[in-house]
């Protein structure tokens, strides 16, 4: 199969919804990262998904409306709380879980009641989803494992030949996956930590919470090894720049090369110990989110190990910190 790329324009967005429509797959951007988008109410096109992707079958899918699509069509009337949520931050980088009216795919939430809802914000997004005007289900544009895609090229290294159609809308500002939260329950409660922060949801209804680890896993993706780049990966502590330039020394004494993602106290403290090579993941929680998944894909091209270090404990870094932390470990 011939896959193409193409920016988002009259033409490829009527073929977009012309290969939706016939069952097929589309990948587009969002602010977040790339999705792998299907006809949400079409079982044959949702199977597709997971077989293409290498998705474990227990990993349910999110579904991308635009936002003047009319979502009490698929979940029922959602509590107060959500709609208060809903009109701070949606369109935007954040998934509702819901309960489910049932009328998608059964495919799409492995069999769950509920139904994760996400209405995106990128310009290039929305113009996708008001083209086709259907609910898509679209999980990130990567290979099962693989680091999340930012870029139209990183999908296209991973589906080239296996999709038809990969709209391109250049590099995601966002660069880590939405916060989901799980809206079923008395608060709102965050299945998997993003941009939009725990505290964020606070401040506008009052109550957020993490859900547990532990319990009953309540998002199943979470539970997967995840977002691992094709080369070597460690993370030190700041405070341990000697121990990673030892390992860097080991790594390249099996003739591989190396690169730190570093903050510049990390780069200055590698610097005194002689070290050259360098990503700078940024100064904050916002640029470490655009950037890490970047720079994951970008060192699996160029390097044979990247050595992270881990970054503040705080609400801010918790959804890039715990992508890094997955990526450079054998979670
Ligand atoms: O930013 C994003 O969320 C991106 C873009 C493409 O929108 N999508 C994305 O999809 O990250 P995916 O499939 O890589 O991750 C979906 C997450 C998984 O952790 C999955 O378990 C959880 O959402 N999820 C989906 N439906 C759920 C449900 N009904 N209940 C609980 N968790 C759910
Ligand atoms: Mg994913």
């Amino acid at each position: 199969m011939h896959t193409e790329v193409v920016a988002p324009n009259g033409e490829s967005l009527a073929l977009a919804k012309e290969i939706l429509k016939r069952g097929g797959l589309v990948a587009f951007p969002t602010e977040t990262v790339y999705g792998l988008g299907a006809d949400a109410r079409n079982d044959v096109a949702v199977a597709s998904i997971f077989a293409v992707k290498g998705r474990p079958q227990d990993n349910p899918l999110i579904v991308h409306v635009h936002p003047e699509y009319d979502i009490s069509t698929l979940v029922e009337e959602p509590k107060e709380y959500v709609k208060q949520m809903m009109h701070a931050f949606a369109p935007g980088p954040i998934t509702f879980v819901l309960n489910s009216k049932g009328v998608v795919s059964p495919r799409v939430s492995c069999g769950l009641n509920t139904l994760a809802i996400r209405i995106p914000k990128s310009e290039s997004a929305l113009s996708f989803l008001r083209a086709v005007d259907m609910p898509v289900a679209a999980p990130s544009a990567n290979k099962s494992k693989h680091t999340s895609p930012v870029t139209a090229t990183h999908v296209y290294e991973d589906f080239q030949g296996e999709i038809p159609l990969i709209l391109d809308g250049g590099r995601c500002v966002g660069g880590i996956e939405s916060t989901v939260v799980d809206c079923t329950g008395d608060i709102p409660l965050i299945l998997r930590a993003g941009i939009i922060t725990a505290e964020d949801i606070r401040a506008v209804v009052g109550a957020c919470e993490h859900a547990k680890s532990g319990g009953p896993v309540k998002s199943p993706g979470t539970k997967y090894k995840h977002y691992h780049p094709h080369c070597k990966t460690a993370m030190f502590a700041p405070e341990e720049v000697k121990k990673a330039v030892a390992l860097a020394t080991e790594w390249r004494k099996e003739g591989k090369t190396v690169v730190f993602l570093v903050t510049e106290a990390t780069q200055a403290a590698l610097t005194l110990l002689g070290e050259r090579e360098f990503y700078p993941l940024g100064e904050t929680p916002e640029a470490a989110s655009r950037n890490a998944y970047y720079y994951l894909r970008k060192a699996e091209k160029e390097y044979g190990g990247l050595i992270a270090f881990s970054l503040p404990e705080t609400e801010e870094y918790r959804g890039v910190m715990n992508r890094l932390k997955k990526a450079c470990s054998n979670e």
